[in-house]
């Protein structure tokens, strides 16, 4: 195996995902294929896992990793926000569960050369999808500053970003800013004292925001929100791990949309609206990995999982 991203909660998907084992289900987001591997071994019969990843390197990975599990695994180089076209051309409906683990693979920040790590001294790629025309260094390096000052606080609730980009402008004027490591290191100049000897490198939330940006990650997965409850059976089951603020925000707040859907005003005795509950929460708060599992992955220390169930058709 090239290279193996550590699956977090990875008992827990199991556990919420996949409540029949002779159901059809979907990896929206296999990177290296733990999750997929583990919801393999749970199902039987005519159990069957879908797996999507819209990196080819991650498709590739995966691919080997599960080769053994034959015609129970079919892996397509797709967007989870264009989960109903995949579902189209490989003639399905509704299926028993959905997986989706956020944001991107150890591979990724470590070994694709893209420019995820500022660490690194790569080329300010930072996507996901190759295909894809937009990349990191055109924002940083073409865009007005407003625009850019406007990305990093949105996308990364940067409170410094107006003197990052103050730096950045700066820099461009001399000489383009090519890789992550230049960048990084931009940051780390500017950023107040108090900020650079903390655990979290200051650059930390200009790269998620870029990244953020660059693969328009918000916007896809509200897409997927929106469509993926005429794409779950009865009782099917949505299980997400997020690993910001922003992302769980749109997972939960969507969910309580489908728990509560009534738009009666709150001060009338009973409903009226007639709309029913479209899901249930499998669990009330949000789960989040033990200390046990973040001593041994530290990845896993941001992340929140949230499921639901399908409870009306
Ligand atoms: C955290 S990793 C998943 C790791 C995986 N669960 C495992 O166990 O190896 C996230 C993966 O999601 C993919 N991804 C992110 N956004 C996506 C999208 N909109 N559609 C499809 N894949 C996406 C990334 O390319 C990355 O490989």
């Amino acid at each position: 195996m090239e290279y193996l991203h550590a699956p977090v909660l990875v008992k827990e998907v199991v556990k919420y995902l996949v409540h029949d084992p002779e159901g059809v289900y979907v990896d929206g987001t296999a990177g290296t294929g733990g999750h997929s591997a583990a919801i393999l071994d749970r199902l039987a019969g005519k159990g069957r896992l879908i797996c999507l990843d819209r990196d080819p390197d991650a498709v590739r990975l995966s691919k080997k990793r599960l080769a053994t599990s034959g015609d129970k695994v079919c892996l397509v180089k797709a967007n989870f926000a264009d989960l109903d076209g995949v579902f189209k051309d490989l003639n399905i409906r509704r299926v028993q569960g959905v997986l989706l683990d956020l944001g991107m693979s150890s591979y990724q920040l470590e070994k694709s050369g893209r420019g995820f790590s500022f660490s690194r001294g790569e080329p300010l790629d930072m996507r996901m999808n190759p295909d894809n025309d937009l990349v990191a260094s055109h924002l940083v390096n073409d865009i007005p500053p407003k625009d850019l000052e406007q990305i990093l606080r949105d996308y990364g609730e940067e409170r410094n970003a107006k003197s990052i980009v103050r730096a950045i402008v700066r820099e461009r004027a001399k000489r383009p800013i090519e890789t992550s490591s230049q960048l990084a290191g931009l940051i780390d100049a500017v950023s107040p004292k108090s900020r650079r000897y903390r655990a979290r490198h200051p650059a930390t939330r200009t790269f998620q925001a870029l990244r953020i940006a660059v693969n328009k990650e918000l916007q896809n997965l509200d897409t997927f929100l929106n469509k993926i409850p005429s794409l779950l059976a009865l009782n099917g089951r949505l299980v997400v791990l997020s690993y910001h603020s922003l992302e769980d925000r749109r997972v939960k707040r969507t969910m309580n949309e489908w728990e509560k859907p009534c738009s009666c005003p709150p001060d009338f005795p009973h409903c009226v609206c007639g709309k029913v509950p479209l899901f249930r929460p499998l669990f009330k708060k949000g789960l989040k990995p033990s200390q046990d599992e973040i001593d041994k992955n530290p990845r896993a220390r941001s992340a929140i999982m949230r499921a639901a169930e399908r409870v009306s058709p």
